[in-house]
């Protein structure tokens, strides 16, 4: 095989490197000498690999794929194991239908429930969502297929996704927007990184230079190519200059046409179209294979593997007097549309033509009695429909109630307008709790709903968008087959409006203004103390688990927490302890906490098990955006460990020495208080040598005085009566 070097893309004509840098088609890179054209398809949670015959884009004229749960419902899973084995099967799916690159996994921040492709991303929680993802790239690349990983960057809307520009302060970019993708390149070297189509603070992402090269490449050490997402290069030779390497889908001759005039006209210099076309081509050398008719692979065992994921990832968000799970002998109504028509897929680019999709109707254990009860794609309720669901409810010992959003309300290309159910379900339900109380709420939905019953409610179960196992999986819950071990990726609100963004988000055509800053999710609801429906991290399990002994150490560089998790019930189950840290050193504004770390355990009944884990430096720093750079302060924190962020079981005080000092340089207008209280020693030392010490002691030690004196600068000290020269040689002594 010929080596890729420059040598060799310097061999190419202009116009043949010119090809390489747009897609040959909806699919396809170029074909240059000595290289096949690299396939790709979409996308997270199954191929949806077009037949290379049909050249449409219909999202549902794709060959036959295992559909695995989305990514809304893996996050519920925190098993990085898990979604390592996710990639796993989607690598093997994509060789035997020979793929060079997968299009996935999406990775941006939910930032508002009211975003359209929700159910397409992992979390509200940076952490989280970087987690997750990087072991579902490993996954995917150890098959010897590439990934992209989408998009780059602030892509949180959907309406006026082209065009309109997500305005972040830096602080906020950097720990919420860019930290999960800053952890994928680190650790699990993506092929390719797919740039959004939005803009952000005012320059398109896919010409935005300081994105896409000065941090993904320079500051993180990316070494794969930057696609774009579909129909995102506005001006093609700004975007390759900024760093944007293969235009997709290409726009046939003048694609190539406007690179190679571009070129003769002096605007793009050979040399940076070369490295573009060196990017592409190492890539296609490493990860393109022969286009070919597709082999046979084991769709039976992806489908198993399909149903273990949704069991995993199934959150049982409420579980009153242990209505769950199902006993034998119950005699149970099944009610609601979804159980027959499921949702367990979103629209759009995701979509896959699932190879078997498994119902709840047609999983429900026999005797299971069903009425539709609502129509999805009817507004009203159909008075007779509801009659027949209100009989089989009063004669059943449980009734369980399928509900959610219907596709046409969650696809990508569009945001919603509301969290609720439609009309028809949640006035069926209320019916159908007023004739039997004992109701079970199982929800398919992508995203996060209001649920204005659930007090009325004693069970409720969140599948998600569960895949194609998804009625085998639903019953696997209900009827205690499996012990449920999700928990929620995002906050559940109780009304839309409690949301930072509510009022905002969408409203303005040309701009979105990340008014919220940093306080995404339960980063807001924590500091306003907003109760919500359920909080991020809840899930309950058939089981108990207690948590105990929290010893936090620190290192030379870095911290452990350890802790024991005991399973104190009757069955065997899996807990995700999480670890959430409080910032008390730093002089910034901080959320009350931010998940840092998480282990999913498994137990058996009165088995316990020590959980240790290992702080970076990094889980204590916010981003100083003034110094451009991540800060750890020294100083107290808090470890919170606990079963969601909103059922902290153990926390700690800490103080940690191995970070940076808080209060900083020391200049003329630093405040008395902060440099008594400096512990550096060179602080120390120049206080003393200085005769400083002396002059301020007795300021501090004055109780009627000291906050006045500790609020004044340096530079006013010779206004209350101190000899300007202690002051000269106090600073002269810190140089
Ligand atoms: C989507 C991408 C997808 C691409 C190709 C775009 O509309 O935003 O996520 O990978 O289409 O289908």
């Amino acid at each position: 095989m010929v080596e890729v070097n420059l040598d060799f893309v310097e061999g190419l004509t202009l116009k043949e490197r010119a090809d390489l840098v747009s897609g040959k088609d909806f699919w396809f890179t170029a074909k240059v000498p000595g290289f096949d054209p690299m396939m790709m398809s979409d996308g997270p949670s199954g191929l949806r690999k077009q037949d290379v015959d049909s050249d449409t884009n219909d999202v549902n004229q794709s060959v036959k794929a295992v559909c695995f749960p989305s990514s809304a419902l893996t996050a519920s899973s925190f098993d990085d194991q898990m979604l390592y084995q996710l990639g796993h099967h989607l690598g093997i799916a994509a060789n035997a239908e020979h793929l060079g690159l997968l299009l996935g996994p999406g990775v941006n921040i939910k930032r508002s429930p009211l975003a359209g492709r929700n159910f397409e991303y992992f979390s509200e929680d940076p952490l989280l969502a970087g987690r997750m993802a990087t072991a579902y790239v490993k996954g995917v690349q150890e098959q010897g297929v590439g990934v992209s990983v989408k998009h780059f960057a602030t892509n949180n809307r959907e309406n006026q996704r082209f065009t309109s520009s997500s305005n972040v302060d830096e602080r906020s970019l950097r720990e919420i927007y860019l930290s999960q993708f800053e952890r994928i390149v680190k650790e699990a070297h993506p092929a390719t990184i797919m740039c959004s189509y939005n803009r952000l603070n005012g320059t398109l992402n896919s010409q935005n230079q300081r994105l896409l090269t000065d941090i993904l490449r320079n500051e993180w050490g990316f070494d794969g190519f930057v696609m774009s997402d579909w129909g995102a290069v506005a001006d093609h030779v700004a975007a390759i200059k900024a760093g944007l390497d293969l235009e997709m889908p290409g726009k046939g001759p003048q694609s190539t046409d406007e690179i190679v005039q571009a070129v003769k006209e002096g605007r793009l210099q050979e040399s940076t179209l070369n490295r573009s076309v060196l990017r592409i081509l190492r890539s296609v050398k490493k990860w393109g294979k022969k286009v070919n008719k597709s082999e046979p692979y084991d769709k039976d065992e992806q489908h198993d593997f399909a149903r273990q994921m949704a069991d995993d990832s199934i959150v049982l968000l409420k579980n009153e007097d242990q209505l769950l799970p199902l006993q034998k002998g119950q005699s149970v109504a099944m009610i609601g549309q979804l159980a027959e028509k499921p949702r367990f897929e979103g629209g759009g680019s995701s979509h896959v033509n699932a190879y078997h999709v498994v119902t709840p109707l047609a999983a429900a254990p026999t005797g299971t009695k069903y009425a539709a009860g609502y129509s999805l794609t009817k507004e009203e309720l159909d008075q007779k429909e509801a009659a027949k669901a209100l009989q089989i409810a009063k004669q059943a010992d449980r009734v369980v109630y399928f509900a959610g959003f219907p596709e046409s309300m969650e696809t990508e290309g569009v945001d919603k307008t509301t969290i609720s159910l439609p009309a028809a379900q949640n006035a069926l339900l209320k019916q159908v709790v007023k004739v039997n109380p004992h109701v079970i709420v199982v929800l398919e939905n992508g995203s996060v709903v209001e649920m204005p019953w659930a007090e009325e409610v004693p069970a409720i179960v969140e599948t998600y968008l569960a895949g194609e196992a998804v009625g085998e999986s639903t019953w696997d819950v209900l009827t205690g087959k499996v012990n449920p071990s999700g928990k929620l990726s995002e906050s559940f609100p109780i009304r839309l409006q409690d949301n930072p963004t509510y009022g905002t988000f969408g409203v303005d055509h040309d701009n979105e203004d990340y008014r919220e800053g940093i306080f995404v999710g339960y980063r807001y609801y924590d500091l306003h103390q907003i109760p919500v429906r359920f909080p991020f991290g809840h899930g309950l399990s058939y089981t108990n688990f207690t948590y105990s002994n929290l010893n936090v150490t620190e290192n030379s560089d870095d911290v452990t927490v350890q802790f024991e998790v005991q399973n104190t019930g009757e069955i065997a189950g899996k807990e995700v302890a999480q670890v959430y840290v409080a910032n008390h050193a730093s002089r910034v504004v901080m959320p009350p906490k931010e998940l840092r770390d998480f282990a999913k355990v498994n137990l058996k009944p009165g088995q316990s098990e020590e959980v240790k884990l290992t702080l970076p430096r990094r889980a204590f720093a916010y981003y100083n955006a003034q110094q451009e750079q991540w800060e750890a302060d020294n100083g107290r924190y808090e470890i919170m460990v606990g079963s969601s962020s909103r059922d902290i079981r153990l926390t700690k005080d800490f103080n940690l020495t191995i970070g940076v000092n808080p209060i900083g340089k020391i200049t003329d207008d630093s405040y008395i208080g902060d440099v008594w209280k400096d512990q550096d020693p060179k602080v120390q030392k120049a206080l003393h040598e200085s005769g400083l010490y002396q002059v301020i002691k007795p300021m501090m030690e004055d109780k009627k005085w000291v906050v006045i004196s500790a609020n004044m600068p340096l530079r006013s000290l010779t206004a209350s009566g101190v000899d300007e020269k202690v002051h000269q040689k106090f600073m002269k002594l810190l140089k």
